[in-house]
């Protein structure tokens, strides 16, 4: 236990002036928006961006998705051609995040995309977070606001159980409605590469800006499971495709479960068999069942469409051998 608490700001006007204020001094702040809450750092500032990296615990070569109000923000801080324009128009705000030409002029933080020529960008749809980041009027360097490679945090609660006694303030703006991190999608290349699954689907964006190319983490390819990466990862073990639980295993459930024996804890991510309720329920029930001790987290098969993609590329993770 710490002595250090965050200070638990209010969504008013008063509590956003303040964090904005915050952020313009180089503090950590945490913030939520539609995906998940955010771990806020002024990204023109080198040690506010190296404050995140150390309260995370992140490797430092990761890059980092910059955060802005809106289109033209973006563009003061990236290169954005017809593709990255239609698509920002089409999406943004909402849970995709480009990644562009970074403008060397911009006054970005070189830790923040790790020395990478590139930046991802980020519009959130949250009026929480676009409040602040109004507030703050800067861009706004913010992965989740967990310890690197644990659980992403979808409510306040999340957030200061991981990361309480790293940061100035956190923003409580309540649960987060989508409740995974956004689309990644590289636009660095001819061939744009879809870097991580979210929210705005594949689909959606091939429509706008026609074939798109799935990155080695592409979750409906096959691979071997030390090609993955460990993330996302609670304390206890993860099984998927279960259709039963063990006595020492809490269950994970999906749809209708009745029928579906044993687990000495159960929770179902959407007994309607929703797959928006289950992605918003996922993280937080995640963190739920691991607090019940179980030796591992046995999960059901999740559809993998639409938004099923994402919640089982995060099961994977999950899942994967850890490092
Ligand atoms: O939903 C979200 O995107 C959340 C909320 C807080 O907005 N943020 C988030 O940020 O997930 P972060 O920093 O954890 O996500 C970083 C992802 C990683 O997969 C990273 O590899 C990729 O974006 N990324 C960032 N900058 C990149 C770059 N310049 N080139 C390639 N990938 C990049
Ligand atoms: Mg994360």
């Amino acid at each position: 236990m710490t002595e250090k608490h965050p200070d638990i700001v209010p969504t008013t006007p008063q509590g956003l002036a303040r964090a904005g204020e915050a952020l313009r001094d180089g503090d950590l702040v945490a913030f939520p928006t539609e995906t998940v809450y955010g771990l806020g750092g002024d990204a023109t500032n080198d040690r506010a961006v190296a404050a995140i990296f150390a309260a995370k615990g992140r490797p430092q070569f990761n890059p980092l998705i910059i955060h802005v109000p809106d289109l033209e923000a973006g563009q003061a801080v990236a290169v954005f051609d017809d593709r990255a324009v239609e698509l920002a128009q089409q999406f943004w705000p909402g849970p995709l995040t480009l990644v562009l030409p970074r403008r060397p002029e911009a006054g970005l933080s070189l830790l923040v995309s790790a020395g990478l020529d590139s930046v991802a960008v980020r519009v959130p749809n949250h009026p929480v977070g676009q409040a602040l980041l109004k507030a703050a009027g800067r861009p706004v360097a913010a992965p989740s606001a967990n310890r690197s490679g644990a659980v992403s945090p979808t409510t306040p609660h999340h957030v200061i159980e991981s990361l309480g006694d790293r940061i100035r303030m956190v923003v409580a703006g309540g649960k987060c409605p989508v409740g995974l991190e956004s689309t990644v999608l590289d636009l660095t290349g001819a061939v744009p590469v879809l870097l991580r699954p979210g929210a705005v689907l594949r689909e959606e964006i091939e429509q706008l800006i026609g074939p798109i190319q799935i990155s080695a983490g592409d979750p409906t390819a096959p691979k071997s499971p030390g090609q993955l990466e460990s993330h996302y990862a609670p304390n206890a073990a993860v099984r998927l495709n279960a259709t039963n639980a063990e006595d020492d295993e809490a269950f994970l459930t999906f749809g209708p479960d009745r029928f579906m024996r044993g687990g000495k804890a159960r929770l179902n991510l959407s007994p309607q068999g929703d797959l928006n309720e289950a992605a918003a329920n996922l993280f937080a029930h995640l963190r739920q069942l691991d607090q019940e001790g179980a030796r591992a987290i046995a999960v059901m098969p999740i559809p993998d469409e639409g938004l099923g993609v994402a919640i089982n590329d995060r099961l994977r993770r999950a899942a994967a051998p850890r490092g």
